[in-house]
């Protein structure tokens, strides 16, 4: 485990594997780690730097008294977190930014306040609209009841719609042991948090890096719907569709992923 400083003086956690001019970072999802993208830090080692944060509050990051009494959490803290990471690393070539689901909502968020520091961008299962009235009350219950229910009834209430029907038990299995594993409280403010990004559809045609845009081919929270739009509003984009994936494709198909990440890491290398 590494660690950085977030400009609030938090001491934030993040894994490292492999070498190369490029940087991917890939920032995980809710309610989850660093540990998601195992396979993608064996798998793509040969190819790039490979780095994954923990995102305050997750895996071996803490909350560091975020957020505040009375304060309204926003993804613009993680955000902040991701910026003050890229500072962190010193990258001495390309950085492609990754956000899978939560953290493509981090991403964009990225994109709306001008952060620099990153060449490319992979948006991977996530959407660019914000939540509608009632997922924005069901983001906003489970905030105000977490502490009652508990992480464990989180991962009874997301694992059906996550995986692909053909997914293995082994895999539905490890990610709901690192959901029931997450903090309470980063759960709510991370659920605060989403509930209250706004739309980035707008932003969509102002993205200037090469972005790719990968999806389960049977994910039905951000569905190939709504990453197609992604790919059709993004002027440099790449669209890929993983077949017999769901939500979770990084886990699901981890081979095809990679294959994909890998294509788009060359395309970023110039050296
Ligand atoms: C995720 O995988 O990060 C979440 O499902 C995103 C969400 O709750 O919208």
């Amino acid at each position: 485990m590494k660690t950085y400083q977030a400009d609030d003086g938090t001491t934030l956690a993040y894994h490292e594997a492999g070498s190369g001019p490029v940087t991917l970072l890939l920032v995980h999802g809710f309610p989850l780690s660093h540990t998601m993208w195992r396979e993608q830090c064996e798998g793509l080692s040969d190819a790039c730097r490979v780095v994954v944060p923990d995102l305050r509050g997750y895996g071996d990051s803490p909350l560091g008294g975020w957020p505040a009494d009375g304060e309204s959490p926003t993804l613009g803290r993680y955000a902040q977190d991701l910026a003050a990471l890229i500072r962190a690393l010193e990258p001495d070539g390309p950085v492609v930014l990754a956000g899978f689901s939560m953290g493509g909502y981090i991403a964009l968020e990225m994109v709306r306040r001008g952060t620099t520091g990153f060449d490319a961008l992979a948006l991977i299962d996530t959407k660019a609209t914000a939540d509608d009235g009632p997922g924005v009350a069901t983001r906003l219950k489970m905030a105000d009841k977490i502490n009652e229910w508990g992480a464990a009834r989180v991962a009874e209430l997301m694992r059906p719609k996550l995986f692909a029907a053909g997914t293995s038990e082994a895999v539905v299995e490890e990610t709901a042991r690192v959901i029931s594993a997450t903090r309470p409280a980063a759960i709510a403010a991370s659920q605060r948090a989403m509930a209250a990004r706004p739309d980035s559809t707008d932003l969509l045609d102002s993205i200037q890096v090469p972005t790719l845009v990968l999806v389960g081919a049977e994910d039905t929270l951000t569905p190939p719907s709504a990453m197609r739009a992604i790919a059709e509003g993004v002027p440099n984009s790449r669209y890929v569709e993983i077949a017999e994936a769901g939500h979770m494709a990084p886990v699901e198909q981890p081979a095809a992923v990679n294959d994909a990440l890998r294509a788009f890491v060359r395309l970023s290398d110039r050296t």
